[in-house]
């Protein structure tokens, strides 16, 4: 575990999770991923930026036959009704009648998988589960189901790994938390 602390943007971070205990959660969940997939060819969806790392280490550790593509969710405002809108970019998987396995960073309030979730169920697939790497159960306001989790953390801000504070950090090996 590093024992610096890190400032990103003037802020202190300090480390939270080490390489080697995110690396073996990984594993782990592969594991179990691999075991409850057998045979069913899933389709990863990871949801960019901050799921790449993540992403890619956990399915380099998948032992079982399945396919990986990347989608970013972009907000644009709708309906007066409908308010703020989220449309994935880059889903260019056929998901009717597929088992999905959304791959996503964090799980913070729920409200971006809440919102993105029910739209991947219309077009038909044959199970969605959600791969998270973090979840924060303090801070949920919109009920998400996680099928699959690394880590539940208390309600502070994260960066590296993939996650970043306003652009940086996500090349940090480890986890730091806000100081
Ligand atoms: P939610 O809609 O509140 O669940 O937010 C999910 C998204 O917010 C994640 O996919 C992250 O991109 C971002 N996010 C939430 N908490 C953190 C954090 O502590 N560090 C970095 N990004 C975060």
């Amino acid at each position: 575990m590093a024992d610096q602390s890190v400032q990103i943007h003037g802020k202190n971070f300090v480390p939270y999770l080490s390489e080697t205990e995110i690396k073996e959660k990984i594993k782990e969940m592969a594991t179990i991923i691999s075991r409850d997939y057998a045979d069913k060819k899933p389709l990863f969806i990871a949801i960019l930026n901050g799921a790449f790392m993540f992403a890619s280490d956990l399915f380099k550790e998948l032992t079982i036959e399945a396919e990986i593509s990347f989608i970013k969710l972009a907000s644009y405002s709708g309906t007066k009704s409908t308010g703020k809108v989220l449309t994935a970019i880059g889903l260019d998987a056929d998901i009717n009648g597929r088992h999905v396995v959304i791959i996503e960073d964090i799980v913070d309030t729920g409200k971006t998988l809440s919102s993105f979730l029910p739209q991947l169920e219309h077009q038909g697939p044959a199970s969605i589960k959600l791969a998270a790497l973090l979840t924060k159960p303090e801070a949920k306001t919109h009920p998400i189901d996680i099928n699959y989790l690394c880590f539940s953390i208390p309600n502070k801000f994260v960066v590296g790994y993939g996650l970043d504070y306003d652009g940086l950090g996500r090349n940090l090996k480890e986890i730091y938390q806000l100081g």
